[in-house]
């Protein structure tokens, strides 16, 4: 394994990638961080505060090749090739697929599925060279149990999965692992117009009776992403409290 580990996290803003971020920087007093950001960045920046010999703001436009082009030859010059990479920004934009808009239906496969693409194959020449990767992609349990009104991110999703096998085997003889998490709902990151009653019942749905807090699908990220996950590629894993 490369020591240290340098780490690409994308959407280090958002709720998922921002936990994530903090969870390697304490967990591994060694590995490099860097947090991709679009816009937004408060949250980044305050990680980079906290950490600052470790932590880095990393300017990334997911869904343009020459962005990821520019972010991973800026990572290599500052500190050395990358070794771990998280594809965790994405969002959703629900409708039925009756009134969609292509642009909504667009949207979503860009950032969700084709912002994958070019990920993982922009981390392939860095990963190659060191014959040693870890490359983590951030699906959802829609890829597996789609509900009504994401057909759109639901595609997305499953596509990421379908990748993320297909990838396993091409680099399977390079100690490069490819695997996917499919998390169901989180704490902190619900969907903005879900009244609170809405919340109460889909909680008395899950066996568990709670989300995921961030820190939960972070762990396995950090596992997937050690030397230990050797042997686990082309997996997609389901974190959703016996949800489905
Ligand atoms: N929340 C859930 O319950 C849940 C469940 C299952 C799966 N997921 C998946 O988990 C991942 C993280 O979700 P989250 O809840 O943490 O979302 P979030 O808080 O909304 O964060 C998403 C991040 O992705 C970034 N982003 C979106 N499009 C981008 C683009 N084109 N280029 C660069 N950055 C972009 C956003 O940047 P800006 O801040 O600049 O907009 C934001 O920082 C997503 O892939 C999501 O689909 C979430």
């Amino acid at each position: 394994m490369p020591d240290p580990r340098r780490i690409l996290i994308t959407g280090a803003n958002g709720t998922l990638g921002h936990a994530t971020a903090r969870y390697f920087l304490e967990k591994d007093a060694a590995c490099q961080v860097f947090l991709g950001v679009r816009e937004r960045r408060e949250t980044a920046a305050a990680l980079v505060a906290a950490f600052p010999d470790r932590a880095f703001l990393c300017p990334l436009e997911i869904t343009d090749a020459e962005s990821w082009t520019t972010a991973l030859a800026q990572i290599e010059a500052a500190s050395g090739p990358l070794s771990v990479l998280i594809n965790n920004a994405g969002y959703h934009d629900d409708a039925l697929l009756a009134t969609m808009t292509l642009p909504q239906w667009s949207g979503v496969l860009d950032a969700n599925l084709n912002a994958v693409f070019l990920g993982c194959q922009a981390a392939m020449q860095p990963m190659m060279r060191q014959r040693w990767g870890r490359i983590i992609n951030i699906a959802s349990l829609s890829a597996l149990h789609s509900p009504a009104g994401q057909t759109n991110y639901a595609a997305a999703k499953a596509g990421v999965l379908g990748l993320t096998q297909s990838l396993a085997k091409e680099t399977a003889r390079m100690g490069i692992t490819v695997n996917a998490i499919c998390p169901g709902h989180i704490e902190g990151a619900l969907p903005a117009n879900w009244s609170e009653d809405q919340i109460k019942a889909v909680k008395r749905e899950t066996p568990m009776r709670r989300f995921a807090r961030p820190e939960e699908i972070a762990a396995v990220v950090f596992f997937l992403a050690s030397p230990e996950a050797s042997y686990m590629t082309g997996a997609s894993l389901k974190l959703d409290g016996a949800l489905v």
